[in-house]
């Protein structure tokens, strides 16, 4: 069963073969879609995104998802190497400077944070705000962004990004109403599992992280496989109803109080 054969879309955020971008776009193409491969200057020189896109067939441009001259320019050129209006669009995009540099969270430098605010987050209203002053985007059409659970809950080393989060999660409600109303289309946020990738790993103790919100989801953690296969399923005509909203990818972790699983663990 193909679910999106005939659709056109631009996948942001592939690094390399790890990124949850990289999967879904293995998974858009079973499926039968077309679309760009997109990311930063930078991870075009030193990822891997070239190979996805000769193994897939996409072409892939390079965009700053934080600049508008480079948005435009990508929505251009992606309507003429598709033929025609956008269906999907993936926003898998995170990076905080303060994690990186390990600044604890009492201690941020906000230079860096508006950095961050502005690619994880920001970013994700540039795209739709360009889209829509562009006109590219199709009717019925479907837009998903990459979230995580510290945006409602804390977790004390994901730091700045956990406000993010929120800020990407509130753009997409926002954005969902003005979509909808005009051009009748979605936009939704998936919040993952903890995940292996080069974006995780970034988080200070990403392995115990991992390990307990796998054993505190009663499914275990969900993988980006497993994430790639839902996106597949929210850019579908099956799911043209829903939109504004946060939807949990995360094997039942988001609905836990306390798995003994966890508790028998630490005797
Ligand atoms: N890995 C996890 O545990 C996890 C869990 C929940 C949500 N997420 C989210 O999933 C998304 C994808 O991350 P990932 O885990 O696949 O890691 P990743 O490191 O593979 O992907 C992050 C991507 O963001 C891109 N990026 C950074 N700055 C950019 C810019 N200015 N313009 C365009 N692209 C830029 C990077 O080049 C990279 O491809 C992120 O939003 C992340 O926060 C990840």
């Amino acid at each position: 069963m193909k679910l999106l054969e005939g659709k056109k879309g631009i996948i942001f955020g592939a690094l390399d073969e790890n990124s949850i971008a990289w999967k879904v776009a293995e998974k858009c193409t079973d499926h039968g879609a077309k679309y760009v491969l997109t990311n930063a200057p930078v991870a075009l020189r030193m990822g891997q995104i070239q190979r996805l896109g000769e193994q897939v067939g996409a072409e892939v441009i390079a965009a700053d998802a934080t600049n508008i001259d480079d948005l435009t320019a990508l929505f251009t050129q992606s309507t003429d190497i598709l033929g025609g209006k956008i269906d999907f669009i993936l926003h898998s995009i995170g990076m905080s400077i303060n994690v990186r540099k390990n600044k604890a969270y009492d201690d941020l430098n906000y230079d860096w944070m508006h950095k961050s605010l502005d690619i994880s987050a920001i970013s994700f209203h540039k795209i739709m705000q360009t889209a829509l002053k562009e006109d590219v985007l199709s009717e019925w059409g479907s837009v998903l962004a990459l979230s995580y659970i510290a945006a409602q809950r804390v977790f004390p080393d994901y730091s700045e990004m956990a406000e993010a989060k929120s800020l990407l999660e509130s753009f997409g409600r926002s954005m969902g109403y003005h979509l909808g109303t005009r051009i009748k289309v979605r936009v939704n946020t998936i919040s993952q599992s903890p995940t292996r990738t080069t974006a995780g790993s970034g988080i200070t103790g990403f392995d115990d992280f991992f390990d307990y919100a796998d054993q505190m989801s009663p499914l275990g953690n969900a993988s980006a496989e497993n994430c790639a296969d839902f996106c597949v399923v929210m850019f579908s005509d099956l799911t043209r109803m829903i939109t504004m909203q946060n939807l949990y990818h995360d094997g039942g972790f988001s609905s836990m109080g306390l798995n003994p699983a966890v508790l028998d663990k630490g005797q």
